[in-house]
């Protein structure tokens, strides 16, 4: 998948991919180990929401870093159907302090926070906001 990441700067991406089924709880601490250690050599951080079978991620950091990453993650067989619900530059970051921070439903549920909004699920521009700020609050 071609990215829009040649620039520099900061930059951020947010995408949504399905888990594969047999996906375990040994796999996300693998996922989670390998992302850290990468994430903070590339000075990469952001956040990783699982919920229904369904990854969320927010990665922020220089460009070609997210750009980098984003092609490991992308080539990953542990999950399919990635869609990228936005990507672009960034003022500032928004988990300074997380090489990858990790959340489910347990923390926060996605789908509660859609029935409890006015966000159009329907309209992809407000549905990736919708997933942004979900994100983004649930880190607190
Ligand atoms: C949902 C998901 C999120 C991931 N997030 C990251 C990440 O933020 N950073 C990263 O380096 N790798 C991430 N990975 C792992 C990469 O796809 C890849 O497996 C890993 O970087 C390989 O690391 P290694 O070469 O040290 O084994 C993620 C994988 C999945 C399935």
């Amino acid at each position: 998948m071609t990215n829009d990441l040649d620039f520099d700067g900061l930059a951020f991406l947010v995408y949504r991919s399905s888990a594969v089924d047999r996906l375990t709880e040994t796999d996300l601490d693998d996922i989670l180990h390998a992302a850290r250690d990468r994430n903070q050599a590339l000075s990469v951080t952001g956040c990783l929401h699982f919920e229904d079978g369904l990854f969320f991620q927010w990665i922020e950091g220089p460009a070609q870093a997210v750009g980098e990453v984003f092609q490991l993650i992308d080539d990953d067989p542990r999950h399919s159907d990635l869609t990228v619900l936005g990507q672009g530059p960034l003022d500032a970051r928004r988990f300074q302090n997380w090489r990858m921070r990790y959340s489910d439903r347990e923390h926060g549920s996605l789908m509660d926070w859609f029935a409890n909004s006015e966000v159009a699920t329907v309209d992809r521009k407000d549905y990736a906001g919708g997933v942004v700020a979900f994100l983004t609050a649930i880190a607190v």
